[in-house]
């Protein structure tokens, strides 16, 4: 049974962090392992709430780590990126409701998709050169 992925990860979608790129790749992991699991027709509650459930745990973690290294990094404009992150997290309660009560998975997933690659491509990347050069002089 063949199914290609749900998204590609590719070179410009990585920051150049090593842990970063690592979770985010893990993110999109999830998400794929997901959509591979879920077939045309089938509407399935419980996957709902795995996949809700899952992904919030995981979005957390990384969340927390990326928060740590911005603060460290002395990012200027961290509350405005941690700000972003909290409404990701109201955002995604809203979405998870909605694909719960219409035994709809793909709404979630396509919900995620889009929001994580826009976040990586628009948001991350903007860190992304303050961060390299913190872990440049760390290595020093
Ligand atoms: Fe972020």
């Amino acid at each position: 049974m063949y199914r290609p992925l749900f998204i590609k990860w590719q070179d410009k979608n990585n920051t150049g962090i090593e842990i970063i790129d690592e979770q985010h790749r893990g993110i999109v992991s999830i998400i794929n392992s997901f959509y591979f699991l879920i077939e045309k027709s089938v509407n399935d509650k419980a996957l709902c709430i795995s996949i809700s459930e899952t992904i919030k745990k995981y979005s957390h973690i990384h969340f927390l780590s990326e928060e740590r290294l911005l603060k460290a990094a002395k990012y200027p404009d961290i509350e405005k990126h941690i700000a972003i992150h909290r409404s990701l997290t109201k955002e995604t309660e809203r979405i998870e409701h909605a694909a719960i009560n219409d035994n709809d998975p793909m709404l979630l997933l396509q919900f995620m998709k889009k929001w994580w690659l826009e976040h990586i491509n628009d948001q991350d990347m903007l860190y992304a050169p303050c961060l390299r050069e913190y872990e440049k002089n760390a290595d020093d």
